[in-house]
Formats: structure tokens, C-alpha cells, sequence
């Protein structure tokens, strides 16, 4: 019996990170790997581990770590693919092979070279293949929504008979309509006898922005697992947004009738933790996750949802886990009061690094009237979301002005040598990224520089994202301080080490998927 119940398919790990920018190592897949098992989804998709070294190290990671979600590694429809990504899922509690060709006419001609019949042959093949290794076995039809009906439901046909269990509808390319996407699983539905004995899962990108209305019109028509990212990350414009479609559901129960495992207060946190890791942003009016979701600035408004919330909002931010009050700690709170709080946010740090992140605390409490949960994020950021330590700052000092060349000293500690540097700029973030490269000797080209600040007030803490390239290698990082020059540096400094992690480990950094 159908009881409504639709699987959350979270590709943050795989289809996320082949958003440009989004490049994630092992260790932060991680940390995002066990925020969402806390936030409940029912499967990860930990990478694509034919893809490199990499990906096959974190898909193996998370599976060896992560207990309470199935995970799934995505293959291409070769047995070399299959074999690996069983290789890098196996020691899951509940591993699945996902495996994937392309159906439509344009794909078959202009990219894969292979006659209807061909690719008929091998998704049998290759879904017989995965189910050697296990019974839990997806296939996609990708560029299904432009691929010939009749032929889709061949395909969706023989991927089924040769023991597929999951059969995945994707819109690659984001290109269907609500309606004509209902149309689609209907006919399916319809037309493919054999549906009726598996899941029917769908795959929305969002090049029109019809991602999620498009996700939910399937599930109306019998899909019982969605695709979805955190934040809506994805291949060009994104993949749907899994808050989106969660809330969707949940607030609008009376015409959705359906429900997920999703533990919903879960959904800000983990939403913060990507774009922390990911140094993507999220937009402010993104509903659900973006900072003015729950912002009433007109004056009318303010009014009304201080006389009953209701007029005005349609979900509290307490439902999605947006902390009501978000003052937390002072400089008088304790050890315990502090420790209780970053176990909230699912930080279960070891003695040593608790003290260090303490005394962090205190010296931000020192600065600042009140810490908000969002500068607590940022320094646990600061201190463990980061990779190997090569460069390190000992001090940074900034001088500039109306009436003077700005300048900026920083020592630096590098492979455990101090070495310091002046150097004057245009202003004093560039004094300090000149001051920095000419002590690292690395001077990469600076592609994004945002500033963001974490809170409220002119005491609040800047968040710095940057993004460097050199040599074809990207990296990202981030830092955040009262003192946005010290930010910057930080955020500089950060991008530096993981961009010398990756130039030394080019198998191990994290690639682009498919
Ligand atoms: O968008 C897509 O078609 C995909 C498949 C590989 C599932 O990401
Ligand atoms: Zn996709």
C-alpha cells in the first residue's frame, strides 16, 4: 500500500559539487555526510567514484561512517564504473549502485555515437552487472525528459526486468514544464506494467526555475523518491532545492499529501554547514534558508506579524530550525553552558580541540556585546573546516587611511619557519594579499572576494569568501573576524593551504563529476 511516504535522495555530495566552485575534500564531505544523516534523508549520494581518486577515498569515507542512510556512488553504464563504485560503497549499512545513460536522440547521436538498440543492450548489461554486487540498484535515464515516450518507457522496461529497484526519471537539462513532466510519469505509470514493483524516482534541474514545481508534480503522479540538493546546488543553475520541496510538503499537506523523514529543524544548519564548506553563499531571499526568509521590513508588516504571526508567515522559523532567539552566549557563559551549545549544532569536539575552540570563544566574547549562533558557526569554520595547516598567521597589522598608503605587516609561520613581510597596496586588503604572496611566494589570480557580515551591528563578525586560482587549480576558502582585513587575511591564507594541498595530492584533490 502506498502510504505516501517519498524518499529524499540528497545529491549535495555528488550533483552539488559539480556546481562551479563547489569542490568539497574528503574531510568536509564528511562533516556535511553526518549533518545530513541528522537531518534525516533517506539516501546520500556520496560521489561519482570513477571520477578520480578523490571522490573514490570520500564515497568510501562516508560509507564506512555514515550508518542510518543508504549510500549510493554514481556510475556510468560500465562495468569498469560498476565495479569501482561498488569497490568504494561496499562497506555501507545499505550501499546502492547508481547507474546512468543517456536516452534521448540528441545524446545518443551527438554524444554517446550509439544506435537505440545499443543503448537498450547495455543498460541491461550494466544494471545485471550491479546486481552481482547487490540488490540495491538505481538507474537513470538521463536527458529523459527530451528522450522519445515510447522509448523511455522501453528503457525504464529493461532496466527494470534486468533488477533495477529504483528507476530515476531526470531532467537533466531543466527543460520540461509541471504539466508536461506530470505527463511523462503518467504515461510511464501507465505504459510500463512492471513500475508498479519498484520506486519511481525523479531528478529536477533548474534552468528555468521549475525545479521543485516540477519535482512535485511527479511526486502527485507516483514518484516516491526525489533528488534534491541543500541550498538547490547543482550543474549550472542548480539541482531542486531539498528545503523547498520539504516545507512545500509539509506546509502545504492539505494538497501535497505526502511525507518525508526530513527532521525539518535540521534543515538551517545543514544549510549553513554547506555554504560554509562550499564558500557558496546562499542568496538572502532564497526562500526557506536565505537570511530575509523570515525578514519582514515593511512597516505594515512588521505590524501585522507582531500582532499574529500568521498574517504574514506561512512556517515559523523555529520549524526549519532558525533559532528564535539567536543571542546565545556572553563573555560570562561557561565551559558547559558553551559545550552544550556546539552539541546542538552537532559539534562533538575532543577534549583539545574544545579548548581551543573555547578560548577562541572567549577572546570573540571579548570583542563583541553578544555572540549569536552564527559567529559560533563561523569560528568552528575558522578552526576545523579547513584542510592542512602549511601557512599559518602569527600576526597581521593593517595601517591606511584617507591621508596614507595603506600598508600591512603579517608574520607568517610557513612549514614551521616565521618569516614576515610589509607591503603597501591600493588598499590594506591588497597591502596584506601582497604582503601574504610575496611570503608564500605563491600570487594567485583572485576570481571572487566576498564580504558578508555574520550578524547584525558594527561589532559584528565578517565572513570572507575567496576564491584563487593558479594553474588551471582552483581552491576557496574562508575566514571570519570582527576586523575584516584580518578576515581577509585569514580567508586568503586558508584558500592558500588548500590550494597547495591540492596542487600536491592531483589525485586525491576533488574533480568535477560527469
Ligand atoms: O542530471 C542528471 O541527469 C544526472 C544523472 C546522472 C542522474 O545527474
Ligand atoms: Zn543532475
Amino acid at each position: 500500500m502506498d502510504t505516501g511516504l517519498v524518499k529524499i535522495f540528497d545529491t549535495t555530495l555528488r550533483d552539488g559539487e559539480q556546481a562551479p566552485g563547489c569542490g568539497m575534500t574528503a574531510e568536509e564531505k564528511l562533516r556535511v555526510a553526518y549533518q545530513l544523516e541528522k537531518l534525516g534523508v533517506d539516501v546520500i549520494e556520496a560521489g561519482f567514484p570513477a571520477s578520480s581518486e578523490g571522490d573514490f577515498q570520500s564515497v568510501k569515507l562516508i560509507s564506512e561512517s555514515i550508518r542510518s542512510c543508504e549510500i549510493a556512488g554514481l556510475c556510468r553504464a560500465n562495468f569498469n564504473d560498476i565495479d569501482r563504485g561498488w569497490e568504494a560503497v561496499k562497506g555501507a549499512e545499505s550501499p546502492r549502485i547508481h547507474t546512468f545513460i543517456a536516452t534521448s536522440n540528441i545524446h545518443l547521436k551527438h554524444k554517446l555515437g550509439k544506435t537505440r538498440d545499443e543503448v537498450l543492450e547495455i543498460i541491461s548489461a550494466a544494471v545485471k552487472h550491479a546486481k552481482r554486487y547487490t540488490e540495491n540498484v538505481e538507474f537513470s535515464c538521463e536527458d529523459a525528459t527530451r528522450t522519445d515516450l515510447d522509448y523511455l518507457c522501453k528503457a525504464v522496461d529493461i532496466a527494470i526486468k534486468a533488477g533495477a529497484t529504483t528507476i530515476n526519471i531526470p531532467d537533466t537539462v531543466g527543460y520540461t514544464v509541471p504539466e508536461e513532466f506530470s505527463y511523462i510519469i503518467r504515461t510511464l505509470k501507465e505504459k510500463v506494467e512492471s513500475l508498479d514493483k519498484v520506486i519511481l524516482s525523479v531528478h529536477c534541474h533548474n534552468d528555468l526555475g521549475l525545479a521543485v514545481a516540477n519535482s512535485i508534480a511527479a511526486i502527485k503522479e507516483g514518484a516516491r523518491q526525489v533528488e534534491c540538493t541543500i541550498n538547490g546546488l547543482g550543474e549550472r543553475a542548480g539541482n531542486a532545492s531539498l528545503e523547498e520541496i520539504v516545507m512545500a510538503l509539509k506546509v502545504r499537506h492539505d494538497r501535497n499529501p505526502f511525507k518525508t523523514r526530513i527532521v525539518t529543524e535540521q534543515i538551517y544548519p545543514t544549510s549553513r554547514l554547506v555554504a560554509h564548506v562550499t564558500g557558496v553563499n546562499v542568496q538572502p531571499n532564497k526562500a526557506i534558508v536565505g537570511a530575509n526568509a523570515f525578514a519582514h521590513e515593511a512597516g505594515i508588516h512588521q505590524d501585522g506579524v507582531l500582532k499574529e504571526r500568521i498574517t504574514y508567515e506561512i512556517m515559523t522559523p523555529e520549524e526549519v530550525g532558525i533559532p528564535s532567539n539567536k543571542i546565545i552566549l556572553g563573555k560570562h557563559s561557561g565551559r558547559h553552558g558553551f559545550k552544550r551549545r556546539l552539541e546542538e549544532f552537532g559539534y562533538f569536539l575532543s577534549e583539545s580541540d574544545f579548548q581551543r575552540v573555547f578560548q577562541r570563544f572567549k577572546e570573540l566574547a571579548d570583542k563583541k556585546k553578544y555572540v549569536f549562533d552564527e559567529d559560533i558557526e563561523a569560528l568552528i569554520s575558522d578552526e576545523f573546516i579547513r584542510s592542512s595547516n602549511f601557512y599559518r598567521i602569527i600576526s597581521a597589522n593593517f595601517a591606511s587611511g584617507t591621508d596614507m598608503r595603506p600598508v600591512a605587516t603579517v608574520k607568517l609561520l610557513i612549514d614551521d619557519e616565521e618569516v614576515t613581510v610589509s607591503e603597501y597596496g591600493d588598499g590594506p586588503v591588497d597591502a596584506a594579499y601582497k604582503a601574504i604572496s610575496k611570503a608564500t611566494g605563491i600570487s594567485p589570480n583572485l576570481e571572487h572576494y566576498i564580504v558578508a557580515a555574520i550578524t547584525g551591528g558594527t561589532d559584528a563578525q565578517g565572513e570572507v569568501t575567496v576564491r584563487i586560482e593558479e594553474d588551471g587549480v582552483v581552491s576557496q576558502g574562508q575566514g571570519a573576524s570582527t576586523d575584516i582585513i584580518v578576515a581577509s587575511a585569514k580567508a586568503f591564507i586558508n584558500a592558500l593551504n588548500k590550494l597547495r594541498w591540492r596542487k600536491e595530492h592531483p589525485k586525491l584533490a576533488s574533480t568535477k563529476g560527469v
